[in-house]
């Protein structure tokens, strides 16, 4: 029976994507913090699944979390777990984030490289990093240190990707970079999308299509692609006014 690991599995896009993996046939490992939300969807899935509480700001958690998972042939491994924060960068809190710190980076890090050897000896396993569209421009004001977590994740798996890919491996690793999604995330950091998102389950669809479609960088939608795409090209000045008053608008909502 193949296993997928999902982090971030209590709501949104985590939740998403481990349904649409026991669709697909997968025994699912689902983690995260709210126990009860990680039973309710244990109860929801056709396959057995897996529940295991880990806060993954919590360095000897993820480590944990590894050693509790790593016999059971995980062969799927999706970084999920995460969350923003809005605000000038003088007035943000210090703790809170040092703690996003730990959840978008260091604990992608740490299962990345835990599970990527074991997938390297055996040659086969997929990688997904639930990254963001945010980590593909150049800096966010108003919410600097989500962007450059982001950023930190998307390099991290272009890094790792290429080593792969010349390395001739059948593991691969791609990194998920949506716009907008409808999901608790805005709840959790304090402000309101400027535009409308996408829904979780079509980001999950998109995401897990392209893993298996070993793609490195996956961003779902049109308008998002677009917009990457623009900013690549664009001088970098203008495209962190652009990003500050969308941010902005999302302060004054
Ligand atoms: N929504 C968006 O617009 C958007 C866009 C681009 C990228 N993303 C990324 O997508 C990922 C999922 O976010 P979402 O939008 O689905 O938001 P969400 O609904 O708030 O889900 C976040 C998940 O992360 C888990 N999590 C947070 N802190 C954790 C910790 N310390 N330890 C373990 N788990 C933790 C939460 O579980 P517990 O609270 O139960 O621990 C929850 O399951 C994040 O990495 C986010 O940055 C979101």
């Amino acid at each position: 029976m193949k296993t997928a690991l999902v982090t971030g599995a209590s709501s949104g896009i985590g939740a998403e994507i481990a349904k649409r993996l026991d669709s697909l046939g997968f025994n699912v490992i689902i983690t995260a913090r709210r126990t009860d939300r990680l039973e309710t969807l244990a109860n929801e899935l056709k396959n057995p699944s897996t529940v295991i509480a880990a806060d993954l700001s919590v360095r000897e958690e993820c480590l944990k979390l590894y050693e509790q998972t790593r016999d059971r042939n995980v062969s799927v491994l999706v970084n999920n777990a995460g969350f923003g924060m809005i605000g000038n960068f003088d007035e943000t809190d210090l703790d809170k984030e040092l703690s996003m710190i730990d959840v978008n980076c260091a604990a992608v890090h740490i299962l990345t490289k835990l599970f990527l050897k074991d997938f390297k000896r055996k040659n086969r396993g997929f990688i997904l990093n639930v990254a963001s569209s945010a980590g593909l421009m150049p800096g966010g004001p108003l919410m600097a240190t989500y962007y450059a977590t982001k950023a930190y994740v998307v390099s991290l798996t272009r890094g790792i990707s290429e080593e792969l890919r010349s390395a001739n491996s059948k593991v691969s690793i791609s990194a998920l970079c949506p716009g907008p999604v409808e999901t608790e995330f805005n709840d959790v950091a304090n402000c309101d999308f400027a535009v409308k998102g996408i829904s979780a389950d079509y980001c999950a669809e998109c995401g897990l299509k392209g893993l298996f479609a070993r793609k490195t960088i996956i961003v779902p939608d049109a308008g998002m692609k677009l917009a990457a795409g623009s900013a690549r090209f664009a001088p970098d000045r203008l495209v962190l006014g652009v990003t500050r008053t969308m941010q902005k608008k999302k302060l004054d909502k």
